[in-house]
């Protein structure tokens, strides 16, 4: 027996373009994989205090998954997501495969150049492909006003940044800040591998970032704090950078104006994330 939900459920485009055309206001789009947790609670809260109603779109897309990525084995459990957001959301929007993409792969997609090769990119080739793909379609079959992605996924959000300004798509990209336990350590699933140790060691990160915010308003002292923090060789880095956020190149001596600070490193073998953006105003 289906519970009772508040939450509509909703598997088809024609069915979610029909009930979009209904609201009245503005609309929200939290656009996810599923598997739902505390950090798309937060994006959820912060939709919902920007919009009057709010989509969430729960779809494991294939095009982000590289041949050596378990595509088939992500978790899914669309149940276990409408309870979570059960009177949270006005519409979750769980389409199939052969819904989203009765070409698959389909003819024409989208790119995100050489911005999704770098960094996370370097080792997913066609990753940031697949997403800019499918988010540009459910932008365009959710039609929302906003969309909210987290500054943890920093490249991602980035790109999608980009992916709205290059292509003119009429839809605000609001970040939402990176979630941090007490200590500092921003908030994440794979937290749970370290040992109290590791979680220790983990601190590294937010440090960076804190000595890197600090060091604003020079963009030659964020760099220096960076370079420091690699030196120091407290954790196994991948890189800690301080990038021009509408290339994701590293930011030259002349970038004024935001800067985004990139870490990405590994504690007992767990890979660790953790961005923030400064602006640069100086040398
Ligand atoms: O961040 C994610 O969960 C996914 O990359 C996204 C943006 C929902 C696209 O599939």
């Amino acid at each position: 027996m289906t519970p009772d939900r508040t939450t509509a459920l909703v598997t088809t485009k024609d069915e979610l373009r029909a009930r979009r055309a209904a609201m009245e206001g503005t609309v929200g789009a939290v656009l996810t994989m599923g598997s739902l947790h505390a950090g798309h609670l937060a994006l959820v809260q912060r939709a919902r205090e920007l919009a009057d109603h709010v989509i969430l779109t729960d779809f494991v897309n294939p095009l982000q998954f590289g041949p050596g990525e378990d595509y088939q084995a992500y978790p899914r459990d669309l149940e276990a997501d409408l309870a979570l957001v059960d009177g949270l959301v006005d519409l979750v929007f769980a389409p199939s495969v052969e819904e989203m993409y009765p070409v698959l792969p389909p003819t024409v997609s989208v790119t995100a150049g050489r911005a999704g090769t770098v960094l996370e990119g370097a080792a997913r080739p066609g990753h940031f492909d697949g997403v800019v793909t499918v988010v540009a379609k459910l932008l365009r079959l959710t039609d929302p006003h906003l969309s909210v992605f987290g500054r943890k996924d920093a490249q991602q959000l980035a790109i999608i940044q980009r992916l709205v300004a290059d292509l003119d798509l009429p839809v605000r990209i609001e970040p939402v800040e990176i979630q941090r336990e007490e200590t500092g350590l921003a908030r994440s699933s794979r937290n749970a591998y370290l040992s109290e140790a590791g979680r220790e060691q983990a601190l590294a990160l937010s440090r960076t970032i804190a000595a890197a915010l600090e060091a604003a308003p020079s963009l030659a002292a964020i760099q220096e704090a960076l370079a420091r923090a690699r030196e120091r060789a407290e954790i196994d880095w991948d890189y800690a950078l301080a990038l021009d956020p509408a290339t994701l190149e590293p930011a030259g001596a002349e970038h004024r104006g935001e800067v985004l600070v990139v870490l990405a490193g590994r504690v007992e073998g767990t890979r660790l994330l953790d961005a923030a953006v400064a602006v640069a105003t100086a040398p």
